[in-house]
């Protein structure tokens, strides 16, 4: 939830006449939409595929459009405003370079984008309208768990596949103790990167953290947990577990907790506007440990806003732009020609989970969701941007993740741990 007063004056519309609201989002996504996305739009109202599923024995329905729109939901405004936006552009290069090459099965692909302003409610508004009125044949989509989990139950019951790039709750892709049909994931899950900055902290010889939490993020909430367990079974020693809530401005009463026990290291799962407030909150206070977290931080604002109050901190992350291997050079040229900026964990999968569309699409039998979703099942071998993506039952990849330091206010690349 955001609680910060200009994200509420941008977002919060419930006393405004319902019909108004939504033709102010359809103006808000159009100005973000690119013209292409403005031409899929129009077209996709006469000419879209279907989306309810052919039956299992019938012949590939004729293709009822020579475009394929791909729906993507993201954070374009609002305290994450950058995982929305490095994500499209991610996916637009994606889109770019696929049509290049002839699109899929012979047909061009167009990107219809929604923004969510950061918002799950908002998030599963856009995911709804994705399916139903602009009939995409796959969403992307969302970067946040808390978004994520709101727009899943929307991808399962409509037969639309969804793949989030990025969320690493868990739960995204279940539903109770069973798998969701129609959502997949291209990052690893927090189980395991919860283990990798316990592990790493163990190995720094940090035995004594404190945790601090977004209490409203299911995302910060999960990764807490995950560390937790894992540290203690390491021998690690929790001393002092505080909350805070997205958008809160002063976090000194926690930090003072949190300082009066004498923590070796803080471990704060956030998302990175409260994270790098966190960190010159905490300098202020004299507190001097390292900071640790998680791939919530990676945003080129968290160093804008930190100022180099995070200095000799680490946070588990997805990828590192310092990676030599041709895959990862490669990607980081094309996207800096194309934006003018070194693309961060959110660019990588953006790209990555539209690329793992795009070649499922490439193998279904046809554009049907149904028909998408088995192919999407299937994915074995597939190199990525940001590795070798296999999903398993549960529809995630296994994946090495990256743990960066922060020098000089700038990422490093400290290690590589893998699962
Ligand atoms: N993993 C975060 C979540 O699930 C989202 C995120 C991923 C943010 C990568 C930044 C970078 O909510």
């Amino acid at each position: 939830m955001d609680h910060r007063p200009e994200a509420r004056a941008k977002n919060d519309t419930f006393c405004i006449p319902y019909y108004l609201e939504v033709a102010m989002r359809f103006a808000r996504a159009l100005t973000l939409a690119t013209l292409t996305a403005f031409s899929a739009s129009c077209q996709s109202k006469q000419e879209a595929q279907p989306a309810a599923p052919a039956p299992a024995a019938a012949p590939a329905p004729a293709p009822a459009s020579d475009k394929i729109v791909i729906g993507h939901v993201g954070s374009m405004t609002g305290s994450e405003a950058t995982f929305g936006t490095s994500t499209d552009n991610a996916i637009k290069l994606a889109i770019e370079e696929q049509n290049k090459k002839g699109g899929v099965k012979g047909k061009q692909l167009v990107l219809k984008t929604l923004d969510d302003g950061g918002k799950p409610e908002e998030a599963a508004v856009a995911a709804t309208r994705l399916v139903t009125q602009d009939k995409v044949a796959v969403l992307l989509g969302e970067v946040a768990s808390s978004r994520s989990l709101a727009m899943a139950p929307i991808a399962d019951s409509n037969q639309v596949p969804m793949i989030t790039p990025t969320s690493t709750n868990p739960r995204v892709t279940k539903d109770g103790p069973k798998t969701r049909p129609y959502v997949f994931r291209a990052c690893f899950i927090d189980p395991f990167q919860g283990t990798v900055m316990a592990k790493f902290a163990t190995e720094k010889k940090i035995t004594k953290v404190a945790v601090f939490r977004d209490v409203g993020n299911d995302y910060s909430v999960g990764l807490a947990d995950f560390f937790t367990k894992t540290f203690q079974e390491l021998g690690g020693k929790i001393v002092v577990d505080e909350s805070y809530k997205a958008g809160d401005q002063d976090f000194k009463s926690q930090l003072t907790s949190i300082k009066n026990k004498k923590p070796q290291g803080i471990y704060v799962p956030g998302y990175y506007t409260d994270v790098a407030l966190i960190a010159r909150q905490a300098r202020e206070l004299g507190i001097k440990v390292p900071l640790m977290g998680g791939d919530g931080w990676d945003s080129s604002k968290l160093y804008e806003i930190a100022k180099g109050a995070l200095d000799g901190s680490y946070f588990s992350n997805h990828y590192t732009d310092e990676d030599p291997s041709p895959v990862v050079q490669d990607f980081v040229k094309r996207y800096k020609a194309a934006y003018g900026a070194v693309p961060d964990a959110l660019a990588v999968l953006g790209y990555d989970a539209a690329l793992v569309a795009f070649d499922a699409m490439e193998r279904a039998k046809d554009l049907t969701g149904p028909s998408i979703r088995d192919a999407i099942e299937q994915t074995k071998g597939f190199q990525g941007v940001s590795g070798v993506i296999t999903l398993d039952a549960d529809h995630n990849p296994v994946k090495p993740a990256v743990v960066l330091g922060i020098e000089k206010n700038k990422p490093h690349y400290a290690a590589t741990i893998s699962p």
